[in-house]
């Protein structure tokens, strides 16, 4: 019998994919990814586990990788400063290349013959899976049900769901399409289609509005060791601790929601929310930092590199060599981004408003218009003469 390994989400169109997948003369082996999404906090597990086995599954996987997520995927970007089109933090983009290496070392173990998943044709997650699974094993077939098959709305697939005894939880179904990690969730789908209406409050789900909020600012001080987030108010933290504690803090004050339309792969322009606390404190602040302790040439050259790095996490090339000279690249400006960052969060902002660090080329003697300036203002002249030179006529 020919084995597909499915990526598994626990929801209706994965479940009902097993189902149609062992239609289709499949062993259906399921994969969840526990990248930070609250698995078990709403339903628990166990039951996610008979629901797949409920559906045919003939093995489930279950795994946590919350910390493989955040030190091989979130930091190298956080370091790259990648975000995308000015304000997509990339929670998803980066979530689904992981996703996609485990499913190919499963796929390998269980000597399986393909991969599925249930992205639709028209995301970017489904050419990132595809990609990123390609370039690590392009001899696998991949499957994507949702783009073919028979279903074309979701009252079908409850349907579905429903004569085959598929156990689905259809009530508390939000009027959302939602895809949720440790570094932030994306939110779109339902009223959020109509660009001229606000999102409703009831669309976020983690970050206070903040119209909501108390009348008072929270300080805090975030200390960065060669571009790696470790301390938080002088308290040491494993990474993925720590962002979670700033997702918690940034959220009562409102901080990391975006609205956007963004430009997806596929040539779609789509309208998208995000929540993404310590994303957004994590990003203000080592930005910050960088501006401390880069030269010039650097750190403009840098801005340019984030760009291209967040265009290809975004179009699913996490794998490719440009991405990885990029790493390279980026790795060796991260030397001496050492030091604190003091932030204000208020009302759904987060400004830094200390800096510290030994490395910094900030140099209180030239810049000051006090009288401790050591700087020879003499020498301006001859430089602005022949800075300015090859445009005289
Ligand atoms: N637009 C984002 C991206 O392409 C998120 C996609 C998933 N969004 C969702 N609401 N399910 O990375």
């Amino acid at each position: 019998m020919k084995k597909v390994v499915l990526a598994y989400s626990g929801g209706l169109d994965t479940s009902c994919i097993i189902r149609w997948l062992k239609g289709q003369g499949y062993e259906v082996i399921c994969f969840m990814a526990d990248l930070g999404q609250g698995l078990g906090q709403g339903e628990n597990l166990e039951a996610i586990e008979s629901r797949a086995f409920a559906a045919g599954a003939s093995k489930v996987y279950i795994k946590d990788l919350q910390d493989e997520f955040v030190e091989d995927f979130v930091l190298p970007a956080l370091q790259a400063n990648a975000i995308y089109e000015g304000k997509y933090l990339l929670a998803t983009a980066l979530g689904r290349p992981l996703i996609a290496k485990y499913l190919v070392q499963i796929a390998h173990k269980e000597k399986a013959d393909a991969i599925a998943h249930g992205c639709t044709g028209k995301g970017n997650d489904q050419v990132r899976i595809e990609v990123a699974a390609g370039i690590l094993d392009a001899r696998l077939n991949i499957i994507a049900p949702v783009r073919t098959w028979e279903f074309q709305s979701r009252e079908e697939e409850i349907e579905y769901a429903k004569t085959h005894n598929i156990p689905i939880d259809v009530t508390k179904k939000k009027p959302y399409s939602i895809d949720r990690n440790i570094w932030g969730i994306s939110i779109e789908a339902g009223i959020l289609e109509d660009l001229t209406q606000e999102p409703p409050e009831d669309a976020y789900m983690i970050t206070k509005s903040p119209t909501s909020q108390a009348s008072y600012p929270k300080y805090m001080e975030v200390y960065f060791q060669k571009g790696v987030p470790k301390k938080i108010d002088g308290r040491v933290y494993k990474l993925k601790t720590l962002i979670s504690h700033l997702n918690a803090i940034g959220g009562l004050y409102g901080v990391g929601r975006s609205d956007m339309v963004e430009n997806r792969l596929v040539g779609i322009k789509s309208r998208e929310i995000y929540e993404a606390p310590a994303a957004t404190i994590l990003h203000t602040a080592h930005k910050e930092l960088e501006a401390l302790v880069l030269d010039r040439e650097l750190s403009h050259f840098k801005d340019i590199i984030s760009l291209k790095y967040a265009e290809l996490v975004y179009n699913g090339l996490w794998f490719s060599p440009l991405k990885e000279a990029l790493d390279g690249f980026v790795k060796s400006t991260q030397k001496h981004v050492t030091g604190s960052i003091k932030l204000k969060l208020f009302k759904g902002n987060c400004v830094a408003v200390g800096r510290k660090s030994a490395h910094s080329l900030y140099k209180k003697e030239l810049s000051t218009y006090g009288k401790e300036d050591k700087f020879d203002q003499k020498l301006a002249e001859g430089f602005i003469k022949i800075w300015g030179m090859p445009y005289r006529r």
